[in-house]
């Protein structure tokens, strides 16, 4: 009889564990599910895959020619590519650090989870080539690679690989190029080519042309010139730009942690922005003049802010407008 009550206590602490990790394991979820905004300490930390675990069942070659490609680009589609001549001499590198792994650096973890996926700016369902393609053609003012080639194949078994297990209900933060606040005044081209004097300079060099190697690649890109990325690249988009250069740089100095001010960030964008790059303009861009983002600075516009507001801001203006006018849902600074 004396034994009854123990057996009680057994199964009453038995009971309690279940209960403290069915709760534990519900907390879990919800916060895993939280807008980005609304996550805290559960957010969902991202860690790239590494290339040295490849298996042999994951195509292992084509995903190493797909890193070497988007690694050290001009090599194979530069000025003097071994493969074709059909890029300016930037890497992928350049602007998705770390061959796109690197957070808050135009980072490939949710590409594969989220692509074919409708862009506003095309007006379309994108595929990853198509989008690839888009870079090749803006930010590396080039030509597109055939969607069956080597190179468009190894580009995207890369880029599939490097989001492998990322979940489009889960996806982590860090992704793309983050929103930073808005300056309150028009950004200071002026004042940018103080900060670049200072805190650029050493890298970028004085005429904007970067640092290249022999091959014609470069290990600093170039910033503006005949080399750099045109003026349909999303980098020309002073959110953008600012955003990439606040979250990355100097790339040397900088270690998880950003070294500049907001203000330092958008007066930096203003001057690269500012400087003379090539122009080539895609028709089919943003066709639905309601959709333009705010920095887009080409008209015709569904405001009346001249184009240089749109260029270097003050942008909250221009979102209030929109805001009135359309309801909110499409004021954005544009992804
Ligand atoms: C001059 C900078 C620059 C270079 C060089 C560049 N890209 Fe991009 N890329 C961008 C920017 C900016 C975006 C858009 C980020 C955003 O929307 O927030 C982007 C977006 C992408 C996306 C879509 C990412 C997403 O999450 O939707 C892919 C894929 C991509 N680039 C591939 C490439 C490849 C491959 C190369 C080399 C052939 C390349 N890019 C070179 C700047 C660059």
């Amino acid at each position: 009889m004396a034994a009854k009550p123990t057996i009680y206590y057994i199964l009453a602490f038995v009971l309690l564990l279940c209960i403290i990790s069915i709760a534990s394991y519900r907390t879990y979820k919800v916060y895993a599910f939280l807008p980005s905004a609304e996550k805290d300490t559960a957010d969902i930390k991202w860690i790239a895959p590494s290339i040295d675990n490849i298996t042999d069942g994951e195509n292992s070659s084509i995903i190493h020619y797909g890193l070497q490609l988007i690694a050290n680009t001009a090599a194979y589609l530069g000025p003097k590519g071994s493969v074709g001549i059909l890029t300016n001499g930037m890497n992928c590198q350049n602007c998705h650090l770390d061959a796109g792994t690197r957070l808050n650096a135009n980072c490939f973890a949710a590409v594969a989870a989220t692509y074919p996926k409708y862009k506003e700016r095309s007006g379309r369902i994108e595929s990853v080539e198509f989008r690839v393609n888009d870079c090749l053609q803006r930010s590396l003012n080039g030509k597109p690679l055939d969607s069956t080639s080597k190179e468009m194949k190894a580009l995207v078994a890369y880029i599939n690989w490097v989001g492998k297990g990322v979940h489009k209900s889960n996806l982590p933060s860090g992704m793309g190029i983050p929103d930073m606040p808005l300056l309150h005044r028009a950004a200071s081209a002026g004042n940018g080519k103080n900060i670049y004097a200072t805190k650029c300079i050493s890298s970028h060099n004085a005429d904007g042309q970067g640092l290249a190697q022999k091959d014609s690649s470069y290990i600093y890109p170039p910033l503006w010139g005949s080399h750099s990325f045109n003026v349909s690249a999303g980098m020309y988009r002073l959110t953008r730009l600012a955003s990439f250069i606040k979250q990355n740089m100097p790339y040397v100095a900088i270690q998880n942690k950003p070294i500049l001010t907001d203000e330092e960030a958008w007066d930096v964008a203003a001057y690269i922005i500012a400087q003379k790059r090539p122009v080539k303009i895609f028709a089919d861009d943003w066709k639905n003049i309601a959709n333009k983002p705010v920095d887009y600075p080409f008209g015709p516009f569904a405001d009346s802010f001249s184009i240089v507001q749109h260029q270097y801001g003050p942008y909250e203006e221009i979102k209030k407008w929109m805001q009135k006018t359309q309801g909110g849902a499409l004021a954005k600074t544009g992804k």
